[in-house]
């Protein structure tokens, strides 16, 4: 049941994705670029925060199942399984570079003498896994006996280890039964525990991940639209998910109004999405995904603009106070953060901004004060931004705050606060969303 498997890159994706396949019983092999990351992975340690990682890391590795490397040579004829775990962020023009997919297969294929099979696990442009295929086998002295399968990964940020260790459902784009036959052994697990499999061809595989991707993005980019009727007409877009929501075909989740989506993939994916529908001729598809983002792109810049109204018109020299760095609660990961945006908007015009966070480190940057406490971010503020919902913002205590800032003003940007209890402490809460507190 055991097998070898080689997990080549090892950021948010590769390093869960290794940690989970050692604890699935494999014996496992992580590779790396970069010496540093390699070495605190070894070490058992994690390089970024995400819940129940580094438990899973430090126990696989030192049970010796699990380790670390920047050297390709030892990978290349060990592993039964190669998967291809590395980002594809965004290329000029916003579809996926594919740079670091190709920097490792350039790597990997030369060294390949056996056949083995290469499992693609990053979001990709429908057709790359035919064309990598076609790569790999250029190169690798096992030429076409190299196969590439796609086995996208749905894991979300914060539940990362829960996402890799049981999956809601597997997606294998396989083109053999060979190939189908290795993706069960290595998922056997899962799969023992009944989770869901759709077996299918590469493209289809390709595009599931895509597609489940704009679908969450397009969810949040409706209940925004809605949440500015609301303000429009005097509605509670809260309640309004609430209610849509317990119809099973709609569902409750990814239905929260407020500053939009972010992060290294929804942002990404959509657009890469977009530019690959527009190559195939596809416009409905872009077009529709276009209107997602510039509903996305409006959440931030409004917030921006009622932090501006609520200072009185005018941010230059004005104190904010942003709780929240994080593109979302429970990671330190601040890649296309919404929060960062509002507080970029509000220091160009002039605002010194504090910010806040639980986790996430911010390299230093103009015009930015990164705090220690929620306290050190609201003292003295002209105005307070609630941005990122970390479950701690949720029980502050608004009286004690009301005696450490300037103006008792608070813009909930992600309206998970509990206005009431805000206002008896004597704030003015203004919730996008909820036109009875404009
Ligand atoms: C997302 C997908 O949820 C994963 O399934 C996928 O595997 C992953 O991208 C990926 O492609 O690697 P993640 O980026 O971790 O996962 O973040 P999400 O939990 O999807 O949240 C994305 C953004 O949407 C966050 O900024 C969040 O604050 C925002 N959001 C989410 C809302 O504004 N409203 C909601 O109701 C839900």
């Amino acid at each position: 049941m055991t097998l070898r498997v080689s997990v080549i890159g090892t950021n948010y994706l590769g390093a869960t994705h290794a940690a989970g396949m050692a604890e699935f019983g494999h014996q496992v092999i992580g590779v790396d670029i970069d010496p540093d990351r390699v070495k605190t992975l070894n070490s058992g340690r994690s390089h970024i925060f995400e819940v129940g990682l580094e438990p899973l890391l430090e126990k696989n590795t030192s049970s010796g199942r699990l380790s670390f490397t920047t050297d390709y040579s030892q990978i290349a004829d060990w592993a039964d399984v190669h998967f291809l775990a590395l980002g594809t962020p965004s290329g000029p023009g916003g579809g996926a570079d594919l740079g670091q997919l190709h920097a490792a297969i350039d790597t990997l294929a030369p060294m390949l003498t056996k056949p083995t099979l290469v499992v693609g696990k990053s979001t990709v442009p429908v057709g790359t896994a035919p064309a990598l295929q076609e790569r790999i086998r250029r190169l690798a002295p096992a030429g076409d006996g190299v196969e590439v399968a796609w086995n996208p990964e749905f894991l979300r940020e914060a539940f990362a280890v829960e996402d890799t260790l049981r999956p809601d459902r597997l997606v294998f784009g396989v083109q053999s039964e060979a190939a189908l036959e290795l993706l069960q052994r290595i998922y056997a697990i899962p799969l023992s525990e009944n989770t869901p499999v759709i077996t299918c061809d590469l493209a289809t595989a390709e595009l599931i991940k895509a597609a489940a991707n704009a679908f969450l993005a397009t969810k949040i980019s409706f209940i925004n639209a809605m949440a500015r009727m609301c303000q429009a007409a005097g509605g509670d877009v809260t309640l309004l998910a609430d209610a849509i929501g317990f119809d099973k075909r709609i569902g409750r989740e990814f239905l929260n109004a407020g500053l939009g989506f972010g992060g290294g993939c929804l942002p990404k994916d959509i657009r890469a999405l977009a530019v690959r529908a527009d190559e195939l001729g596809v416009s409905v598809l872009s077009g529709l995904i276009g209107s997602v983002e510039a509903i996305n792109d409006g959440q931030r810049r409004d917030v921006a603009e009622l932090a501006v109204e609520q200072a009185g018109g005018d941010v230059r020299g004005k104190r904010i106070a942003v709780l929240g760095a994080a593109f979302k609660p429970g990671t330190d990961d601040t890649r296309n953060s919404p929060a960062l945006t509002v507080a970029d908007h509000l220091h160009a015009q002039g605002a010194e901004v504090r910010i806040y966070d639980p986790q996430a480190r911010l390299p230093p940057r103009e015009g930015f004060t990164q705090v220690a406490s929620v306290d050190q971010a609201v003292h003295g503020a002209d105005v307070v931004l609630h941005l990122t919902e970390w479950p701690e913002f949720r029980y502050l205590n608004p009286t004690h705050l009301a005696g450490l800032v300037r103006t008792k003003i608070i813009i909930d940007g992600r309206l998970k606060l509990h206005a009431a209890t805000w206002e008896q402490a004597g704030w003015k809460v203004v919730q996008i969303g909820r036109a009875s507190t404009l």
